[in-house]
């Protein structure tokens, strides 16, 4: 690994797919935007300013960039207080590696949609390359005393080749989506390197405790030598010559930190603005990136239902729907898109009525501003993924609700409803008539009872937001905490990315 180089004790260096920003080339001029999706809005109160790097992937691929991008990334890695180190694919390594692989075989794998998965050959092989390619940036890049984090399912046998080049270092793995259950995992036909790897780090981090029973019983299953022992919140898988700790740290968001950008005048304007153009009506607000495991179909013709079984919601109730533009380039997400389309111009053709559109729907991102206000005015968040790891959207929408009015509907399949269940509504997103009659429990909820639910909710994941996480990752791997990493004083302000 490089030598150290100043008198810093260890950094943090975080390793990801993708870096917290996305760089596009408009004609001559680069531009910076933010990545979206949750590992990025988890990670960056973590490293900001602490002096550490962050290497991934900035979006682009080696023959888009050409000159230049490396000047706009060093202004961007002094703005957010640490480096980032950009590793860039080529073209074949993005289809393969990043929409191939990663995308069209262990996303649907992982959130038990083993039906929609592409097991091509050619994919395995450019996967393994590429996690090659990262293990060579972290070995150029890190010093000996660094804590090495790497993340998610892009990036699972990184270990395995950073291993095979002698390099003995504690390094630890967070896994943002869930694992699944043993009899989907054995579909994968690399399943056995696939564990290899998650079993060569030193420490490997899952969102549940549903998670990890899965990765337990696939380990125990399919790899010989391994026990494991104990049974608190890290456990042990025992080689004879080494162990791997096991642990279970739900992710969350850095809570203060929204409630106090919630309070902003300026998402306050914003808030008025809103409501003045939907008038005398509850929001609804589903918010996800484009993609079928966030069951949008399923809620449209949920609300859909509502519309058809209680009258009392009409003209009363519009859902505004974001979704935020993702990989579109894979087939399947531009099916879903088309899907999506139909159904809203369905719902709208139905029930449309003077003064009234039953569903709002934006496709891009926002900015902060904009989904705060959104958060804020909004009077019921509908989230109802078939499958997620967390879902940070439900913890952010809480964070955000400062005057404790709203209520939360949740899929019981979102890695927060183990947190979140006791005041949440919750559902099972495939009953289209259970979520249509949580969507008018909710509409007829009184003020009390909103309150009581939301400020538990809120105090919840204020206690356990994103730095005891961090906190609770960094103990199991190496006894220490964030403030082992502090914030180093001469770095520029934030800026904000849109
Ligand atoms: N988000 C975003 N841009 C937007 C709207 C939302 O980046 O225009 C963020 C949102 O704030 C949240 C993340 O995207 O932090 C979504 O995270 P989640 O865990 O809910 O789902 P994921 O997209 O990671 O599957
Ligand atoms: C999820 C994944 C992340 C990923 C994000 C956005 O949150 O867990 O690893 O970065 O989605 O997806 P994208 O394909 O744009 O990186």
């Amino acid at each position: 690994m490089a030598k150290r180089d100043d008198k810093r004790e260890g950094r943090l260096a975080i390793v990801s797919n993708r870096l917290p920003v996305v760089l596009k080339k408009r004609g001559a001029k680069w531009h910076v935007e933010s990545g979206s999706g949750g590992l990025v809005t988890a990670l960056l109160p973590v490293l900001r300013n602490r002096g550490g790097l962050w290497i991934g992937w900035p979006g682009l691929t080696a023959q888009q960039a050409g000159s230049g991008f490396e000047q706009v990334l060093a202004d961007a890695s002094r703005h957010a207080g640490y480096e980032l180190v950009p590793i860039l694919l080529s073209e074949q390594e993005k289809e393969g590696f990043y929409l191939g692989f990663s995308n069209e075989i262990i996303w649907p794998l992982f959130h038990d949609l083993h039906v929609l998965c592409n097991f091509d050959p050619a994919y395995w092989r450019i996967y393994r390359d590429v996690n090659e390619k990262f293990a060579e940036a972290i070995a150029a890049n890190c010093r000996n005393e660094d804590y090495i984090w790497v993340h998610d399912y892009h990036l699972m046998i990184v270990s395995r080749c950073l291993r095979d080049r002698g390099i003995a270092a504690p390094l630890a793995f967070f896994l943002h989506t869930p694992f699944p259950p043993l009899d989907i995992f054995l579909k994968l036909p690399w399943r056995v390197e696939i564990l290899q790897g998650l079993l060569s780090y030193s420490l490997v981090g899952l969102q549940t405790l549903r998670d990890r029973r899965n990765l337990l019983q696939c380990v125990e299953n399919l790899v010989a030598d391994a026990t494991v022992e104990g049974d608190g919140e890290v456990v042990n898988i025992r080689f004879p010559d080494r162990s791997v700790r096991v642990g279970v740290f739900p992710i969350s968001i850095d809570f203060n930190d929204f409630a106090r950008r919630a309070s902003d005048k300026a998402v306050g304007k914003q808030v008025k603005a809103i409501r003045q153009n939907l008038p005398n009506r509850k929001i609804m607000l589903g918010v996800d990136r484009l993609d079928y495991t966030k069951g949008i179909p399923y809620r449209l013709r949920a609300f859909q239902n509502a519309l058809d079984r209680y009258p009392d919601l009409h003209g009363a109730v519009s859902l505004v729907q974001v979704i935020v533009p993702s990989r579109e380039n894979i087939p399947k997400y531009s099916e879903l898109k088309t899907e999506i389309d139909q159904l809203v111009g369905e719902i709208n053709g139905k029930y449309t009525q003077e003064g009234w559109i039953p569903v709002h729907y934006l496709f891009r991102s926002l900015s902060q501003t904009e989904l705060l206000a959104y958060y804020r005015a909004s009077e019921i968040a509908l989230i109802t993924p078939l499958k997620d790891g967390m879902n940070l959207v439900a913890k952010e929408y809480c964070a955000s609700t400062i005057d404790e009015n709203g209520v939360l509907i949740l899929s019981e399949f979102a890695g927060a409803a183990g947190q979140m269940q006791e005041d949440a509504l919750l559902v099972n997103p495939y009953d289209v008539e259970g979520t249509a009659d949580a969507i008018h429990d909710a509409f007829v909820m009184d003020l009390p009872e909103k309150r009581r639910r939301m400020k538990n909710l809120r105090e919840g994941v204020k206690g356990q937001d994103i730095f005891t996480w961090v906190d609770g990752m960094l103990r199991a791997g190496i006894d220490k905490e964030l403030k082992s990493f502090p914030v180093l004083q001469d770095y520029l302000p934030q800026i904000e990315i849109s």
